[in-house]
């Protein structure tokens, strides 16, 4: 059974960080009439706009997702949809509502109109201070201590419950810190890694939210995209997870961040004052164990640090 094609693709949380270059990914790929982006409020960028259609839905109101499901005969759903760790902490109820809510009305749906695969990311949120902190196996304690690791962790077990109760292809993945240049993340303890390069470029200089000796495993957009598609393409057969796999790119501390952006701005200045956001980190790895993804679809990341940061100061510097 190599699971059926994907014709039709709706994303949701398309305006988000990773949503806004997965679709314009997937609409190279897949074509852009056929790869239907939808967002909740954010205005998209023109780019997004212009490219393909563009629509308003609410995942914590099923009928908007279905309205615009049936218009395009949607296949495939790339739910992105979600509220991130700090944001969450802030509204654990919305965090609840948004990431509990909105994938169970994802997965009915995707039942409901006989869909062919869902793919929802997951997070090493999952984890948590009684999981191993290096090379975190794939099967391992997930007892996390954020509203967001347990929406995430039930969302896993969601997923895997609707594919061997109901038989609904779901597919997911751990993703670890995402940085890009594109789009600003919307609310996670890992933002610091991205606003460190935004402050480098401008102001030379970043104040950032977390200890210097902070390590945690992070990934560069080009790898995160690659493994959304790569997973969603992936021979079902070959699949013995479904909704859970790690996926490591690479590990860094805050300092080493830095060093690393000095190497390139000699006198670039990072000061470190943890806030609120130093306890979520704590609580999550500092690097994972992807063998199963390597094994069962073939992962392999492309980006390390040096590389990123060279791409990341070019891109910005443009901006
Ligand atoms: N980047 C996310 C966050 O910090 C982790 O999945 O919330």
């Amino acid at each position: 059974m190599a699971g059926k094609k994907m014709k039709r693709i709706l994303v949701t949380g398309a305006v988000g960080q990773i949503g806004s270059e997965l679709t314009m990914a997937l609409r190279k790929r897949y074509g852009a009439e056929n790869v239907i982006a939808t967002g909740r409020k954010t205005r998209p960028s023109d780019e997004l706009r212009n490219s393909g259609p563009f629509y308003f839905i609410d995942v914590t109101r099923s009928e908007t997702i279905e309205a615009v499901a049936k218009k395009h005969r949607i296949d495939t759903i790339f739910h992105l949809a979600t509220i991130l760790s700090a944001v969450g902490e802030k509204n654990p109820q919305l965090a609840w509502n948004v990431n509990i809510n909105g994938l169970y009305n994802v997965l009915e749906l995707a039942g409901k109109l006989d869909m062919v695969r869902v793919i929802v990311p997951s997070s090493i949120a999952v984890f948590g201070l009684e999981t191993p902190r290096d090379n975190t196996p794939n099967e391992t304690v997930l007892r996390p201590r954020t509203i967001y690791g347990v929406t995430k962790v039930a969302g896993e077990l969601l997923g895997n419950y609707y594919f061997y109760r109901f038989g609904l292809d779901v597919r997911g993945l751990r993703y670890p810190g995402i940085i890009s240049h594109k789009t600003m993340p919307g609310g996670g303890t890992t933002d610091y890694a991205v606003a460190i390069y935004y402050e480098a470029i401008k102001h030379r200089r970043y104040n950032c939210f977390v200890r210097a000796d902070t390590r945690l495993p992070m990934m560069y957009m080009p790898d995160c995209i690659k493994a959304a598609i790569d997973l969603a393409e992936a021979d079902l057969s070959q699949l013995k997870h479904h909704c859970d796999f790690n996926v490591g790119a690479m590990s860094f501390s805050a300092q080493e961040l830095a060093d690393s952006i000095r190497k390139y701005i000699p006198d670039f200045e990072c000061t470190f004052e943890p806030d609120f956001r130093q306890k979520i980190a704590d609580s999550w790895p500092c690097s994972v164990d992807d063998s199963p993804a390597r094994k069962e679809w073939g992962w392999q990341p492309g980006y390390d640090l040096d590389a990123m940061t060279r791409d990341m100061l070019e891109a910005l510097g443009k901006k």
